[in-house]
């Protein structure tokens, strides 16, 4: 007979995974709605960045929050924080809220006030967007890192 044993647990392992979804999902189609609103509509810059920040604000902050917390419990309860994946990917989450709180965030508002003044084609709205791009890139490069180590777990 087959039986189900749901643990407490495989709960925490789908909200924890769950929360990278939400928190991480919309970004990687950044690129694809940024390039159509620059392509088709780039009257509609400023209300893009402004809706990066909300999203940023009220999406991914609180859903890495989760995925921080889910984490913590499945570290403590079945592994070890010291465990070289687990801890590395610790990290990439710190520098995930850094980014998100004290770059992505400021950057996209500052960019939001240059397409409402010349409508992004100003040099400097051209310099803060490549640095926006910059950094988001690499937000993205290091979530592709974090599920990598989530699930090969090397080391163990
Ligand atoms: C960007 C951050 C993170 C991402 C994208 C992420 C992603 C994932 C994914 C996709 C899994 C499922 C892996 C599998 O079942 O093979 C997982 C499991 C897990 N994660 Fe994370 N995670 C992140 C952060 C963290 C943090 C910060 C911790 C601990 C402090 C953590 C602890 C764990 C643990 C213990 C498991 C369970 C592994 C298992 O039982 O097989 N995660 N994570």
């Amino acid at each position: 007979m087959l039986t189900l044993a749901i643990t407490f647990y495989d709960v925490v392992l789908t909200v924890h995974i769950l929360a990278v979804v939400v928190a991480f999902g919309v970004v990687f189609a950044y690129p694809v709605i940024d390039a159509q609103v620059r392509r088709a509509s780039p009257g509609d810059l400023a209300a893009l960045h402004r809706l990066h920040v909300v999203l940023a604000r009220r999406l991914v902050t609180p859903a890495m929050t989760v995925v921080l917390l889910a984490g913590l419990y499945l570290a403590i309860d079945r592994w070890s924080l010291g465990d070289p994946w687990i801890s590395a990917t610790l990290a990439i989450l710190f520098v995930l809220f850094g980014l998100t709180g004290a770059v992505l965030i400021p950057a996209d508002m500052r960019l939001a006030e240059l397409a409402e003044r010349d409508g992004g084609n100003s040099e400097e709205y051209q310099r803060e967007s490549r640095k926006a791009d910059l950094f988001g890139g690499l937000a993205l490069l290091l979530v592709v890192v974090a599920i990598f180590l989530m699930v090969a777990k090397p080391g163990v």
